[in-house]
């Protein structure tokens, strides 16, 4: 692989341009290569990795606590099984359903959102897909063009800079360290941005540093995106996991005018036990 570096050398540092527009090796014919490029480029995840390597030091075992997969220490609750079971015999659920998830979950998932972050969103503006991982990845696909850049504030959850790239965008990566509570300032997010920028990632409460930005930092980061008409994919995965004063802001809810340029990703909300 060549070492040639992206073209606009703002890539994630082990970046090379193959990984951001990966190409197939021209002298291997199409009908014997095993995956496209792009999906070949795609690096192992690093989580699964170290859960992986837990999980078989504790089978060996050896005192070994996980910090990789967020797993909670309990079984699924016994009601939700029943429901999942009781939906599988329901033979109104033995036909294609809409491709964008049931009517009845649309309109419960926008009664939740306004009920927990405040934002008031029409079921049809809702797609349910089977995970974060499917969400973030289809954002970036429906938004990016080959070469779009993505900021991507760091240290990140290993899934987005490999969405982004699977998507032919280039990520960008921005990193804040302990000095600021691993949080970036408009300062940074200014040095980042490119004519290419087309996207801002935004995460809190954060994985895996866990930082939350106030409400004043929230609009800020907001207003930033406004003002530059940039596109925000939001990930409040994480929205309950807030603690002591720490407040969870919707950006969208914080900054009413980003909402025509703004993904908001939610998962099923992750124990707190
Ligand atoms: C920051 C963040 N967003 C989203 C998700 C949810 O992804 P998925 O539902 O694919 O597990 C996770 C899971 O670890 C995460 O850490």
């Amino acid at each position: 692989m060549s070492k040639r570096l992206c073209p606009p050398r703002r890539c994630l540092r082990r970046c090379r341009y193959e990984r951001c527009f990966p190409l197939p090796d021209p002298s291997i014919r199409p009908a014997d290569r095993r995956v496209s490029a792009l999906v070949g480029a795609i690096a192992e995840s690093a989580t699964l990795a170290v859960d992986a390597k837990a999980k078989a030091l504790k089978a060996a075992g050896r005192p070994v606590i996980g910090f990789g997969a967020g797993e909670p220490d309990f079984p699924t609750p016994g009601y939700i099984v029943d429901a999942a079971a009781a939906a599988c015999h329901d033979t109104r659920n033995h036909r294609y359903t809409p491709a964008g998830g049931l009517p009845e979950l649309k309109a419960a998932i926008a009664a939740k959102t306004l009920r927990d972050s405040g934002w008031a969103v029409e079921p049809s503006q809702v797609l349910v897909t089977n995970g974060g991982k499917q969400a973030i990845f289809e954002a970036f696909a429906t938004l990016l063009d080959p070469g779009d850049e993505v900021i991507v504030p760091a240290p990140y959850w290993t899934t987005y800079p490999e969405s982004i790239r699977l998507a032919n965008g280039v990520p960008v990566e921005v990193v804040a360290d302990e000095t600021t509570g691993y949080k970036v300032s408009l300062e940074q997010l200014e040095a980042a941005r490119t004519e290419r920028t087309k996207v801002l990632l935004f995460v809190s409460p954060s994985n895996p540093t866990g930082a939350v930005y106030t409400r004043a930092e929230v609009e800020a980061v907001g207003r930033w995106a406004v003002e530059h008409g940039l596109w925000v994919l939001t990930d409040e995965i994480y929205e309950h996991l807030v603690y002591g004063d720490a407040e969870f802001v919707s950006l969208p809810v914080a900054v009413p005018e980003l909402a025509g340029k703004c993904v908001v990703v939610k998962g099923s909300p992750r124990p707190t036990r």
